[in-house]
């Protein structure tokens, strides 16, 4: 039997990531390049894409790009695949939460929201999943959230999205498991990032999301290594179509 701690060595593997210019995506990018993958980041932002890279390395690689412009899917998928090869994980961590409340909810911010956390994870994966399968291999994490099941003041277009990637997930898996590709999704808690600077900077808030953890605190972004380690390496081989819940147990009581 092989020793069990190789079963989350990434030496070898590809991984992309969007959402790597910060928050959770980026510190996917560091996670996944210290067990050993080579790591394409994209997102928007060139400059922390830049020092994200100079960060890691030889290892890593960028792309500077709006994943949710479906006209350019093509040549995104060509410039993810240019570095280091098609990938064979694949990390949907772009994200926006426009925090409308459903009386206010505008058209724009509703189909910027879905496109974004819902359609992106579907096509961008669409498109890099046919050399998966030619290489009988593949991870497919997407970003689900404590919104996949819980209904949160100005959340309802978030929410929707991110229910439909509860859903997304077990499709995936549905379709593309039985070819060596297993894709499930993280469900984080309150983590400290750009997108939840305005929950954080809310002290009795932060505080209440603490409490209603079972763990007591809220998360930390080197929470994510471990569960991240798990979804995208052979040591999470029989796992698919899941949302495995990162949250200290918010969901759990
Ligand atoms: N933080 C939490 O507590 C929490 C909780 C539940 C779920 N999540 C989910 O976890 C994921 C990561 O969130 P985060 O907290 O790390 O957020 P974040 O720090 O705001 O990062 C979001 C990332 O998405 C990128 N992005 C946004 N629009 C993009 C676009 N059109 N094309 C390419 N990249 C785009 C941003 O980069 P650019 O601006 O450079 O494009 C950034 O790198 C999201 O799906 C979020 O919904 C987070």
């Amino acid at each position: 039997m092989a020793d069990p701690r190789s079963l989350f060595d990434l030496t070898g593997k590809v991984a992309c990531i969007t959402g790597a210019s910060s928050g959770l995506g980026r510190r996917a990018a560091i996670a996944l390049s210290s067990a050993g993958a080579r790591v394409v980041s994209v997102a928007r932002r060139a400059d922390p894409l830049q020092s994200l890279s100079a960060e890691i390395g030889a290892n890593a690689a960028h792309v500077a790009a709006d994943v949710a412009d479906r006209a350019n899917l093509g040549a995104l998928s060509d410039a993810i695949c240019e570095p280091f090869g098609s990938p064979d994980i694949l990390i949907h961590a772009a994200g926006v939460n426009t925090r409308q409340p459903a009386d206010e909810v505008t058209a724009e911010g509703w189909d910027q929201t879905l496109a974004l956390n819902l359609s992106t994870p579907f096509f961008l994966s669409q498109a890099l999943v046919p050399a998966m399968k030619d290489k009988g291999w593949g991870r497919i994490v997407n970003f689900a959230s404590l919104q996949t099941t819980r209904a949160f003041p100005g959340g309802i277009a978030y929410g929707a999205s991110k229910a439909g990637v509860g859903q997304l997930t077990r499709a995936m898996a549905e379709a593309w498991s039985p070819f060596g590709i297993t894709a499930n999704a993280i469900g984080p808690g309150f983590f400290p990032t750009e997108l939840t600077q305005a929950v954080f900077d809310d002290a009795a808030l932060t505080d209440r999301n603490a409490a209603q953890t079972c763990i007591g605190r809220n998360g930390h972004l080197e929470d994510m290594d471990g569960p991240l380690l798990f979804l995208c390496s052979q040591a999470s081989a029989y796992v698919t179509g899941q949302v495995l819940m990162v949250d200290g147990g918010f969901t759990a009581k």
